[in-house]
C-alpha cells in the first residue's frame, strides 16, 4: 500500500514518517515546498503523481493565535486547502484520512461533564475551529467515506509545543506560572502516528477522535513534565484571564475515546506517555542531525 503523507515536516508529519506501525507499506512525505494545500493545481499533480491508496492529510496552519488574526488565511489553508486535498484524492481513487482539532468544540457553559463524544454539536469559538470544522463539513461532501481524526494537545520532539516550551522554560532554571482553567487530553505525536497507522490499515472511515488517556490542565501537565524531566523549578497555577491571547480557548475540550476503544485501540495513559517523550528528549538532546536524518526510514521516502 502506498501512503501519502501531507505536512510530513510537521509535529505529527513527523512521526508518521517515523512509525514502523505501516510495517511494509511505502510511505511519501510532502510539505508546502512541495505543494502548497491552496494551490489547486499543484495539490493535484502531486496527489496524480503519487497515486497513493491513502492521504494523511496532516498539513494545516495550526498557529491558533496566528489563525485568529488572519481568519482568511485560516480558512484559506485549513479548509478550502483541504478541500483541494478531497477533490485530488476522489480524481485519484485515493482514500483520505483528515486530522482535526479538540478546538471544534467550545468547552463553555454549561460546563461539559463528560468527555465530548464524536456526534456532540461543534461550535467552534476561535478562527483555527471555524476553519476546521469547515473543512470537516465540506469534507465529508466531496469524499463521504473520508476518515476525520480528531486531536487535541499535540506534542512530541521536533517541533513547537507546550511541553517543549516548558521544559525549555525550566530547564534555565525559571520558575513557572501555569493555567489550570483549561482541560484536555495531551496527545503524544508518536502515539497518534501509531493510532492513524492503525486506521488506515483497518481500512476506517467516518469520525474518531484520539489522543492519550486520562485528562489534565495545562498546569497538571507542566507539573508531571518538569517532575519526569528532574528540574527542581516550581509550577505555580495561573487563570487564563491572567494571560489573555488573541484566540479564546475552549475551557473543557477532553475528546472521548469511544470511537478508537470500539476497534480496540486503547492508548497509554498521558503520564506514560509524557515518560516516554522526556524519554526520547534526553536521547536526541545534543544530536539535532540524528532527528532530521530518521525523517526517512528504510520504507518511507520524501518526495522533494
Ligand atoms: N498541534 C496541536 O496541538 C494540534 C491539536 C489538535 C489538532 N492538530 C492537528 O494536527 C495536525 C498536525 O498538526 P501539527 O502540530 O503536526 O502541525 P505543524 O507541526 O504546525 O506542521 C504543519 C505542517 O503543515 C504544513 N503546512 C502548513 N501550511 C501549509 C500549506 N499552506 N500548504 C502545505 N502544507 C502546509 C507544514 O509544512 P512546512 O513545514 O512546509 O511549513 C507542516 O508540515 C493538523 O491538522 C492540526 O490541525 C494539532
Amino acid at each position: 500500500m502506498r501512503i501519502l503523507v501531507l505536512g510530513a515536516t510537521g509535529l505529527l508529519g513527523r512521526a508518521l514518517m517515523e512509525t514502523s506501525a505501516w510495517r511494509c507499506d511505502a510511505v511519501l512525505g510532502a510539505s508546502s515546498r512541495d505543494a502548497d494545500l491552496r494551490d489547486a493545481s499543484a495539490v493535484h499533480t502531486l496527489v496524480a503523481r503519487v497515486a497513493p491508496q491513502w492521504v494523511i492529510l496532516a498539513a494545516a496552519w495550526t498557529d491558533v493565535d496566528g489563525c485568529e488574526s488572519d481568519a482568511a488565511r485560516a480558512m484559506a489553508v485549513n479548509c478550502e486547502g483541504a478541500l483541494n486535498v478531497a477533490r485530488a484524492a476522489k480524481e485519484a481513487g485515493s482514500k483520505l484520512l483528515f486530522v482535526s482539532t479538540d478546538y471544534v468544540f467550545d468547552g463553555g457553559a454549561p460546563a461539559p461533564t463528560a468527555p465530548y463524544e464524536v456526534d456532540h454539536a461543534i461550535a467552534p469559538i476561535n478562527a483555527y475551529g471555524r476553519s476546521k470544522a469547515a473543512a470537516e463539513a465540506g469534507l465529508r461532501e466531496i469524499l463521504p467515506q473520508v476518515c476525520i481524526v480528531r486531536t487535541s494537545w499535540l506534542y512530541g520532539i521536533g517541533g513547537k509545543s507546550f511541553p517543549e516550551t516548558i521544559l525549555r522554560a525550566a530547564a534555565s532554571g525559571k520558575n513557572l506560572s501555569v493555567v489550570e482553567d483549561q482541560r484536555g487530553r495531551p496527545t503524544y505525536n508518536r502515539d497518534l502516528a501509531d493510532i492513524i497507522a492503525k486506521l488506515v490499515r483497518s481500512n476506517a472511515s467516518g469520525t474518531f477522535q484520539a489522543a492519550n488517556s486520562g485528562a489534565c490542565s495545562w498546569f497538571e501537565l507542566a507539573q508531571e513534565l518538569v517532575s519526569a524531566a528532574q528540574l527542581a523549578v516550581t509550577v505555580s497555577p495561573t487563570t487564563s484571564a491572567a494571560y489573555p491571547r488573541p484566540a479564546a480557548r475552549p475551557a473543557y475540550s477532553v475528546l472521548s475515546l469511544s470511537s478508537i476503544r470500539a476497534l480496540g485501540i486503547e492508548p497509554r495513559p498521558w503520564q506514560q506517555a509524557v515518560a516516554a517523550f522526556v524519554a526520547e528528549r534526553n536521547a536526541a538532546r545534543g544530536t539535532p542531525d540524528q532527528a532530521v536524518e530518521k525523517l526517512a526510514p528504510a520504507s518511507s521516502g520524501r518526495i522533494a
